[in-house]
């Protein structure tokens, strides 16, 4: 079985309206494999605009974060029903800068996965261990700890609409891509442990690699057999080096 594979952009609190044209003229040629997705999540203000200028089938684009509830007195959030009136179909959820700054439990990140899922958003679950928790031998208790919450809230089943995005955090924006070999290794992890609980849905659940990524590093990165793409932040606000990315594939 062919996983789908996703590139997938994560601006976080970058970019503007230049940018939104340029990478969509920029995208809108691609040619993308058969089971290739490129995802692009914006700051909420420019997901429309994006939307609009984009005319790829396989290119689509993403929200940084909701709020697990449906409406009501949540000054600032964003709520998945809105995101429904954009025809926005996936959310990052879990970024470690959400975690990290803004003291986002795992317990909450479970929430937030499982109220995508019944507004029919594909999450694009993010995890991934400190320095400390890796030089410690940790990484796996980790993982465990971001992911069991989650599966806790949503059941095993409902992984076959989820991305799970890795992403050591001692890699994010720092320049210190993980190795390949280091990034395989905790890709079949996870994989692993979701099959544990179900063989069939670990299978299908696109993992993707993010930390540092660029074109220099992604061809072999993606080549790996667990893992079907990445989640690129800052190389993804060049729009010639994210092309090279996407066609790393
Ligand atoms: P980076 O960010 O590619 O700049 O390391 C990745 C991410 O935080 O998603």
């Amino acid at each position: 079985m062919k996983r789908q594979s996703i590139v997938a952009a994560n601006w976080k609190m970058n970019g503007d309206l230049a940018l939104v044209e340029e990478m969509a003229n920029g995208l809108n040629s691609l040619e993308l494999k058969d089971h290739q997705t490129v995802l692009i999540n914006t700051p909420a203000p420019y997901l429309t605009a994006l939307s609009s200028a984009l005319t790829h089938d396989q290119i689509k684009v993403g929200a940084q974060n909701l709020n697990e509830n449906e409406k009501g007195a949540f000054t600032g959030e964003i709520s998945a029903l809105m995101l429904n009136d954009l025809a926005v179909q996936y959310v990052v959820l879990g970024h470690s800068e959400r975690r990290s700054i803004y003291g986002e439990t795992s317990e909450l990140v479970a929430k937030k996965v499982a109220h995508a899922l019944n507004n029919g958003l594909v999450p694009v679950l993010c995890i991934g261990e400190s320095l400390e928790e890796r030089e410690g031998g940790q990484t796996e208790a980790s993982l465990e700890a971001q992911l069991a919450p989650v599966i806790a809230e949503i059941g095993i089943e409902k992984f076959v609409d989820v991305v799970v995005a890795y992403e050591p955090v001692w890699a994010i924006g720092t320049g210190k891509t993980a190795s390949a070999a280091m990034a395989q290794e905790t890709h079949e992890w996870i994989r692993s442990y979701l099959a544990a609980q179900n063989a069939d849905v670990a299978q299908t659940v696109p993992l993707l690699y993010g930390g540092s990524v660029n074109a220099a590093t992604a061809q072999e990165l993606f080549a790996q057999p667990d893992i079907d793409g990445g989640l690129v932040g800052g190389a993804s606000l060049k729009v010639e080096e994210f092309k090279n990315i996407c066609l790393a594939v």
